[in-house]
Order: structure tokens, then C-alpha cells, then sequence
């Protein structure tokens, strides 16, 4: 069979999608699983170790994480998350972030150390897992943005202050499609 894996398009910084409260998935049809495997296949060739629907326009509750895959020799193990929940909470860490849509911004943020999810697999079994450190980071933070929320929300006022240009920028370079016009990509 041919390879069908599309590369999409990451929205960034200042693209509406980002902002916005995405939908619960209601029934896995076959063209939500291929979306799934663009969303993954997107992740790995943007070299990220998470990636949420809403950044690449589609307003669903999926996200692909893999936080492992770059630091092991490059092998593959993506955990697909739709509808997601979390139902414990442990401990804080702080630790800094990067995020796909906001392009060389790292900043650190403060999240739980311990989470349990759960969630449905692409095959629409009901998954429930539990998730530390750098793990329980990228889930909290891909879920974060099923809620329209992006990391740089999170920091310390001052931080916030301090990166505001930058942001500026970045929305300003960001067309009406949520594709950065100054950025080379692809
Ligand atoms: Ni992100």
C-alpha cells in the first residue's frame, strides 16, 4: 500500500486554533485514525516530543506524545490520547518547555511531577496510565492546549513581561492561516 502520511501544518503563535476550547471526539472513524497518523508522523518529522490537534487547526480532543523517542536512538513508541482525563495529580516539579507553535521559546514552568490518565487509543480502547517527570510533563502540557491554553500562559508575570516582544512578533508574522510568514518551513 502506498504511504499516505501527510506532513501538516503547524499552526503558530497567534492562529485562533490555538486559543480555542477543542471538541470531544464522539466516534473514531476511519478518517480520525488517519488524521492520528498525520498528527503523529508530523510530530516525529518536527523532531517534538508531543503534539496537539488544535496545532495543526483541528479543534479535537487528540494529542500524540512520544517523550522518549529522540534521547533512544530514535525508536518510535507514540501514546495516542483522545478525549483525555486526568484523575490524580502528585507532587510539582519546574522545568523549562518548548512548544512546536511557539517557535525558540523556552521558558520554565511548574507543573505536577505524577499524573494518572485517562483516555481512549486510536482503536478506541479506554487506556489508563500513570506518568512521571518528563512523561507527566508532556501530557500536561499537550492537554493543555485541548483548552486553548499555550505554555507562555503559565510562566511568572515577570517572565510574561520579558517575552511580550517576542510574542508580539510572532503574532504579527503569523498570517491569517496561523502559517508564519517569515519562517522558511517545510
Ligand atoms: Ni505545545
Amino acid at each position: 500500500m502506498k504511504n499516505k502520511r501527510q506532513l501538516l501544518k503547524i499552526r503558530i503563535y497567534g492562529d485562533k486554533t490555538l486559543n480555542k476550547v477543542a471538541e470531544p471526539v464522539k466516534e473514531i472513524t476511519p478518517e480520525i485514525q488517519e488524521f492520528i497518523q498525520n498528527l503523529t508522523h508530523t510530530m516525529y518529522i518536527k523532531n517534538g516530543i508531543g503534539l496537539a490537534a488544535p496545532q495543526v487547526g483541528i479543534s479535537l480532543r487528540i494529542y500524540v506524545v512520544d517523550p522518549f523517542w529522540y534521547k533512544e536512538g530514535k525508536k518510535k513508541n507514540p501514546y495516542i490520547f483522545i478525549n483525555p482525563e486526568f484523575l490524580e495529580f502528585e507532587g510539582e516539579s519546574t522545568a523549562e518547555e518548548g512548544c512546536l507553535s511557539l517557535p525558540d521559546i523556552f521558558e520554565k514552568v511548574s507543573r505536577a511531577e505524577k499524573v494518572v490518565i485517562t483516555a481512549m487509543n486510536e482503536n478506541g480502547k479506554k487506556i489508563t496510565l500513570e506518568a512521571e517527570g518528563i512523561f507527566a510533563r508532556v501530557l500536561q502540557h499537550e492537554f493543555d492546549h485541548l483548552g486553548g491554553i499555550l505554555f507562555v500562559e503559565k510562566i511568572s508575570k515577570l517572565r510574561q513581561v520579558f517575552i511580550k516582544k517576542k510574542l508580539r512578533e510572532l503574532a504579527k508574522s503569523t498570517d491569517e492561516n496561523g502559517e508564519n510568514i517569515q519562517r522558511i518551513e517545510d
